[in-house]
């Protein structure tokens, strides 16, 4: 067997298919038609898939569901979400539901400044430095007006920088820190460029003005990229209610069942056990739109999980109050979207989720998406504080699991109606499924032996 190889991007997709399983797979023709089978009818449309990634040999598909009934500012959208775990889009949903004849979901940008770095090493005197800064904040400005003239006419491009002493951290090491508005663009590929152009005219402005001598015209630029860290790239989404609207929650009435929320919430603050599963659960909803509208979701993480340890320690992303009779819910979230360029257009998929959504702005993408995070906290804490959170779980996982045993519809049926008052598990679906099909309740078909399921 061949485990390595030189020359592989050279080589056409079906070749690379090829060489792949016939040196990985025990049953190669199937496996190749099988991953041809994921290819897109339409060249073309394959042709621009292809061209997003590197080496690719087939397509990796992810259900792309709805969830209806959001209202966001007194606007009714349908969201779309790309997400494999079952559950997350029933729980949107429903919360959606829920909070739509309560007032439903409020959201607000707060700010959209983004954020880029030019890191250095130098060993001049940064007084100096400090004393030129106007005049090399010119120089930078105008050494890059071929890049930012077309973000200025849409309203945005460098807004402004500042020069950062870092050497009581690490020797020699100072940062120019430079904010930047992007409009509707996540504007990655524009700041990283802005950024190296920076880096170029620094070290030539340190080199060529008079005022710097020997030693201190050397500046040595370590790199120069965005930071994905954009805390002012803030969006609050929240809802509200008298306690008494929440409703009877089982057995708890609507003020116990406020109490018990706002202490789960509380517990996420303390906790950064808690609090990294209860973020994670807001990141199901953040993630899942954030994926449909083909924007960057390791970014989005990024930046939510440093927000959230901004003060030292992990802490839940959202917060809850009662007070004065009203409960209130809230998320604070930083997150760095765009709703032009990229692949948001590209995407055959994305481009159809942003008409769903009304072709947003960025801001209006950055309410829904904080928003669709809340509602997903939401439907979590509210099953966890009542019914559990196994109970909803399981039964969408019986699906999975009928699925993985190759249930037909009609045991599929049987099944369903039999587990309507039972504990879903593996093991039982199995030996219920076995039953309908006449073999002892233990027996188990060879595939679902190494089930993870
Ligand atoms: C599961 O994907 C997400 C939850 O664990 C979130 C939470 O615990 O808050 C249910």
């Amino acid at each position: 067997m061949k485990k390595s190889i030189s020359g592989f991007s050279k080589m056409s997709k079906r070749k690379k298919l090829r060489w792949i399983v016939e040196n990985f797979f025990k049953d190669p023709e199937n496996v190749m038609r099988e991953l041809m089978s994921h290819w897109h009818q339409n060249e073309e449309q394959q042709r621009v898939l292809d061209g997003f990634s590197e080496n690719t040999i087939s397509n990796y598909v992810l259900p792309f569901g709805v969830a209806p009934n959001f209202v966001i500012n007194d606007k009714t959208y349908v969201i779309p979400m790309v997400i494999e775990e079952s559950s997350v889009v029933a729980a949107a949903s429903s919360a959606a539901k829920y909070w739509m004849s309560r007032g439903g979901f409020k959201a607000k940008v707060i700010a959209t400044k983004k954020v880029g770095q030019v890191h250095f090493s130098w060993k001049g005197d940064i007084e100096k430095l400090n004393t030129v800064f106007e005049e090399l904040e010119s120089q930078l400005r105008a050494d890059v007006s071929h890049i930012t003239a077309n973000m200025e006419n849409r309203g945005g491009g460098v807004l402004d920088m500042s020069l950062l002493d870092m050497t009581h951290l690490e020797k020699d090491y100072y940062q120019l820190k430079v904010n930047f508005e992007t409009c509707d663009s996540m504007g990655a590929n524009f700041i990283n460029s802005v950024l190296e152009e920076f880096g170029r005219t620094l070290q030539n402005f340190v080199a060529t003005h008079k005022i710097f001598e020997g030693k201190e015209k050397e500046l040595s630029i370590i790199m120069a990229i965005l930071s994905n860290y954009t805390p002012e790239c803030l969006v609050r989404a929240w809802v509200e209610c008298p306690v008494e609207d929440l409703g009877n929650c089982g057995e708890m009435d609507a003020s116990t069942f406020a109490e018990k929320f706002c202490k789960a919430i509380r517990i996420a603050h303390i906790d950064p056990h808690r609090a990294a599963t209860h973020n994670k659960g807001i990141f199901n909803g953040v993630d899942a739109v954030v994926l449909a509208t083909a924007n960057d979701f390791r970014a989005v993480e990024s930046c939510g999980h440093t927000y959230a340890a901004r003060d030292g320690q992990y802490r839940s992303l959202s917060y809850c109050s009662v007070e004065d009779g009203v409960f209130k819910f809230w998320l604070d979230l930083p997150i760095a979207l765009g709703t032009v360029g990229g692949l948001t257009k590209l995407h055959p998929i994305a481009r159809r989720s942003l008409e769903l959504l009304g072709n947003p702005s960025a801001q209006e993408l950055m309410e829904i998406i904080a928003v669709t995070g809340l509602a997903q906290n939401f439907a979590a804490i509210k099953s966890l504080t009542t019914t559990g959170i196994q109970k909803g779980h399981m039964k969408m996982h019986l699906m999975n699991i009928l699925n993985h045993l190759n249930a037909t519809e009609k045991e599929i049926k049987e099944t369903v109606y039999h587990f309507t008052d039972k504990v879903v598990s593996f093991s039982a679906v199995r030996d219920f499924l076995n039953l309908l099909r006449g073999k002892p309740a233990n027996h188990i078909e060879e595939h679902s032996e190494t089930s993870h399921i």
